[in-house]
């Protein structure tokens, strides 16, 4: 039996339209896994930027690490070791000025580190993982839209992930939750055109 780790970003609770979407896929991922469902939810979740020490506990070998070392570490030590040990991934996200939110990048920065996420020759140790990302935009970067290529945030991750390894992504916009908001469709109904797109990915 496999398991799932979900990544929650959104603030917006219930009016996040990202988590509507993390939910029917985690429902449809269950039903046809039925294995065990970790959420780690960063909007709630302390991860502070890159320190002096957390530096020095990263890139010294840890019998040189101070207690202050230890202690900037810890997160990452935590955020990565959650990651090695689920099967599957799911990020759901908002897009944020064209990239992603300031608390994901932070998470990004914990989780990659030489020697333990990636080799100093840059091969990625977290491998064997299938990763859904889900981006929900307030406009439209599908494939022909007019901004397609202003959305940093798809590219972005697609680096930072495969550098760790993780190269079996697949990424599914949903845009343009503009309509949600300013009340021409529910979250509801603008979630179910994403639908076939979710069992895809949850199969
Ligand atoms: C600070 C901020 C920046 C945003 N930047 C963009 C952007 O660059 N492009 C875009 O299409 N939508 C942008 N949006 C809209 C969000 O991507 C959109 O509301 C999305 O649905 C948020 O995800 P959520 O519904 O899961 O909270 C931004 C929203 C906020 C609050």
């Amino acid at each position: 039996m496999s398991n799932l780790l979900v990544i929650e970003v959104s603030p917006r609770g219930p009016y996040s339209v990202s988590r509507n979407l993390a939910k029917r896929f985690t429902e449809k991922w269950q039903s046809s896994h039925g294995g065990d469902v970790a959420v780690r939810d960063l909007s709630t979740t302390d991860v502070p930027y890159i320190s002096l020490p957390w530096i020095g506990g990263a890139f010294t070998p840890p019998e040189q690490h101070s207690p202050e070392m230890v202690e900037a570490i810890r997160v990452s030590d935590e955020l990565i070791a959650e990651l090695k040990a689920t099967d599957e991934i799911l990020i759901a996200t908002p897009m944020y000025n064209f990239s992603i939110p300031a608390v994901l990048k932070s998470w990004v920065d914990h989780v990659l580190r030489v020697g333990v996420t990636f080799s100093p020759s840059y091969e990625g140790l977290v491998t064997g993982k299938k990763v859904t990302v889900i981006i929900a935009t307030g406009g439209d970067f599908s494939p022909g839209a007019p901004f397609e290529s202003a959305n940093v945030a798809s590219a972005y991750l697609r680096q930072v992930l495969g550098l760790i390894g993780i190269t079996d992504l697949n990424i599914i916009l949903a845009g343009p939750t503009l309509t949600v908001d300013q009340g021409q469709t529910t979250i509801d109904d603008f979630s179910e055109r994403f639908e076939p797109a979710l069992e895809a990915a949850a199969s």
